[in-house]
């Protein structure tokens, strides 16, 4: 997609190498510190092992360059671009008011407790699911309210029978995650709908984490935005979103909530006022250039996932002991390990020589998710240690 940008001065790059080997051990990487001086290889932590986008990369060598790093600003032009993005790719207008500058969306899951409801309510969730929304409601004394995904036959879906039940008058906030991590759902638009139906009967207010929508990798589903399906869902919905995942520069802590609710943004932005610091000046840099400039790249990135994808499931679905569900979003596979181990599988293969996110991190023993955001070589020796692991038991 090529947006309108007036960036010329970033050449642009059609041929992106995803094979090239990129050496992350020694550039403190928190993916690839774990395992420091041990044989494991790291498919963990949700950062992918690929260079940014070649613009990304010359906007902060040029920045750097530049040698001054104070303070930064959201300019007005990157506030239009980053409209004019969400109106193009997912058909949302969004008033340039109703935008909140963060330094992380794990923040924003925290602000979002604090600012919905008062002490004590329930905040609900659906397991399994990225760890801080297990940890953002107690954080903020609220009430965890966890209710399981369901395991549909191919697919997790939303159990919505099961929301009713456990849904309780103190229920103010549903933290949601769309596409979905870990298990790579990419909600459609009758769900989402059902969804939003059952926060108003209910009167919550969703919080919609939308970091990984610009990672959609089956060619016949789209993202829809929460927010976006009716005037009833924007005004009860505060949706997350950054270029982080999208272009791999989380490390840059970069994104911004949505809130048209004034009533909501106000009390968001007080709950904020004085503790979240500004977006940082390189962060705020990386973020346009990739916006303005980033767009082939994610698109060769995603054809590159997708092969990995398909690597991960047949290798998956030939090895014993292990199966997963198709991903349609994300570059993480939910593995169901439980035959391996129903507490820990994480720890089996990690002495074998892989590392995975331990599924109970996610609210569900007995999975590992494994993060195919990857050179496919070292994805090929991940899996090759794994299927010897599983086949030596
Ligand atoms: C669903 C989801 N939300 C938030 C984050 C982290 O966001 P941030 O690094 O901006 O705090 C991740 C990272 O993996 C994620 O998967």
């Amino acid at each position: 997609m090529i947006l309108k940008t007036g960036w010329d001065r970033i050449p642009a790059m059609e041929n992106f190498d995803f094979d090239a080997p990129v050496d992350r051990e020694n550039t403190a990487s928190l993916k690839w510190e774990k395992y420091r001086g041990k044989d494991v290889l790291p498919l963990w932590v949700a950062d992918m092992d690929f260079r940014s986008p070649p613009a990304v990369v010359e906007t902060l060598r040029r920045k750097v360059e530049h040698g001054v790093l104070g303070y930064g600003t959201v300019v007005a032009d990157f506030v239009e671009l980053v409209c004019e993005m969400l109106s193009r790719k997912y058909s949302w207008r969004v008033d340039p008011q109703w935008l909140v500058w963060l330094p992380g969306l794990v923040c924003g899951l925290n602000i979002a407790c604090r600012a919905v409801g008062d002490e004590q309510d329930d905040v609900m969730v659906m397991v399994p699911v990225y760890p801080p929304f297990l940890t953002a409601p107690k954080n903020s004394n609220r009430e965890l309210v966890a209710v399981p995904l369901a395991a549909g036959k191919d697919r997790w879906e939303i159990d919505f029978d099961l929301l009713e039940k456990r849904v309780t008058p103190s229920t103010r906030l549903l933290l949601f995650c769309n596409p979905h991590n870990p298990v790579g759902r990419v909600f459609d638009r009758q769900e989402i709908d059902e969804l939003v139906s059952f926060c108003e009967r209910h009167d919550i207010v969703i919080c919609s984490d939308e970091i990984h929508c610009d990672l959609i990798l089956d060619t016949d589903k789209e993202h829809v935005v929460t927010a976006a399906v009716g005037p009833e869902a924007a005004d009860r919905t505060i949706t997350l979103m950054a270029p982080s995942k999208t272009f791999n520069i989380p490390g840059l802590g970069c994104s911004f909530a949505v809130i048209s609710n004034s009533r909501l943004r106000k009390k968001f932005l007080r709950v904020m006022a004085g503790i979240v610091p500004e977006v940082n000046i390189l962060g705020l840099s990386a973020a346009e250039a990739a916006y303005r400039g980033g767009w082939d790249w994610l698109a060769a990135l995603l054809d590159y996932l997708r092969e990995n994808r398909r690597l991960v499931e047949s290798e998956i679905g030939s090895m014993a002991g292990v199966a997963m569900n198709h991903v349609e979003a994300t570059y993480l596979a939910w593995i169901d390990a439980r035959d391996i181990d129903k507490v820990a599988p994480g720890r089996f293969f990690e002495n074998h020589g892989v590392g995975f996110s331990e599924g109970s991190d996610f609210g569900l023993s007995g999975y590992v998710r494994l993060n195919f955001g990857c050179q496919r070589a070292l994805l090929q020796e991940a899996l090759g240690r794994m299927r010897r692991a599983v086949s030596g038991r």
